[in-house]
């Protein structure tokens, strides 16, 4: 039996992004079969099959749609092998596509170089079998509590009252919120004429990393304070850091972009998706440790 707006096959639905596209999902009256390699709670509307891209469970012949906020690389590969019809497909890449296509780190390299490839089988496969494919590249995601970023930086700061960034860490960034990301994929299922394409999902404000760190450390509560070394200072304490394994990979690269403005125009999935995110006002509850 499906809900009124259609039936709904989705990957990635226990991730950060993944549960905020389930909750609007349901709200929108869309049937959902999701897949996952641990075990969910089930809810009205929301049918979780136990799998994963390596061991996929009985799935139905055909979607009306197809949603994967899991890792694009393992989702195209299986979407080639076109075990289940779709007229349209929707999946989450990374704007780290374009941001690390000529990274000096070869590991950084090889990721946007697996994107890269990744987006090209997707819009191949989808072609060949007549689907609408839209891939979304999420710029730097928060809100839930579960990001590797600010929520990671806010844990550290908690502990010690205060988190260090060296100075001059002007480079501009978009931090995107998880539900506005969620509500551009939903509307994406439905946007005729928007396909065989990516768009870039940056979030609703462009401002410095030094800012938005202090934003972030100024909602926490208490606050924290952002101390600002001078550059060889700060790089001699992230080695000292690293090799007490107290840091885990900020290396020289990830200090570097500090500095490099990694700016997206929302132009394109404003005007084919609908996509309006807000403006970077953090709360203390968008980096309460889940
Ligand atoms: N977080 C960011 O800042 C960011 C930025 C840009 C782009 N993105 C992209 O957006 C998408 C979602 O990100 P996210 O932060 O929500 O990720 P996440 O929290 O790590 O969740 C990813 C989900 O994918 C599923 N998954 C992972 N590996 C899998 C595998 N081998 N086989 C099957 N399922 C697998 C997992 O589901 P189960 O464990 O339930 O199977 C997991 O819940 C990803 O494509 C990511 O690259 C994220």
């Amino acid at each position: 039996m499906t809900r009124g707006a259609g039936r709904v096959l989705v990957f990635g639905g226990s991730g950060q992004i993944g549960e905020a596209v389930l909750a609007r999902l349901l709200r929108a009256g869309w049937d959902v079969d999701a897949v996952s390699r641990t075990a969910q709670s089930a809810s009205p509307g929301l049918r979780w099959l136990r799998g994963g891209f390596q061991e996929m469970p009985p799935l139905a012949r055909g979607y009306d749609a197809i949603l994967s906020c899991g890792p694009l690389d393992h989702f195209a590969r299986w979407q080639a092998g076109g075990s289940v019809a779709s007229p349209c497909v929707v999946a989450f890449g990374s704007t780290s596509l374009a941001a690390k296509h000529a990274s000096a780190d070869p590991a950084e390299r090889d990721l946007a170089a697996r994107l890269e490839a990744a987006e090209d089988a997707l819009f191949a496969s989808s072609a060949t079998r007549g689907s609408r494919a839209i891939v979304l590249r999420p710029t730097l995601v928060y809100g839930a509590g579960r990001d590797r970023t600010l929520t990671r930086m806010a844990a550290l700061a908690r502990r010690s009252g205060l988190f260090v960034l060296p100075r001059g860490a002007t480079g501009l960034r978009q931090p995107v919120h998880v539900d506005d990301l969620a509500a551009t994929a939903v509307a994406a299922l439905t946007a005729n004429g928007a396909g065989g394409r990516g768009y870039d999902l940056p979030g609703g404000e462009t401002l410095a990393y030094r800012d938005m760190v202090a934003r972030v450390l100024a909602a926490l509560r208490p606050p924290a304070r952002l101390l600002e070394l001078p550059p060889p200072l700060f790089s001699m304490l992230a080695a000292t850091l690293r090799a007490t394994g107290r840091l885990q990979g900020f290396g020289a690269q990830a200090q570097a972009r500090l500095r490099e403005d990694l700016v997206f125009d929302a132009a394109p999935a404003a005007t084919a998706l609908g996509h309006a995110p807000r403006a970077f006002h953090p709360e203390a509850a968008m980096f309460a440790p889940r």
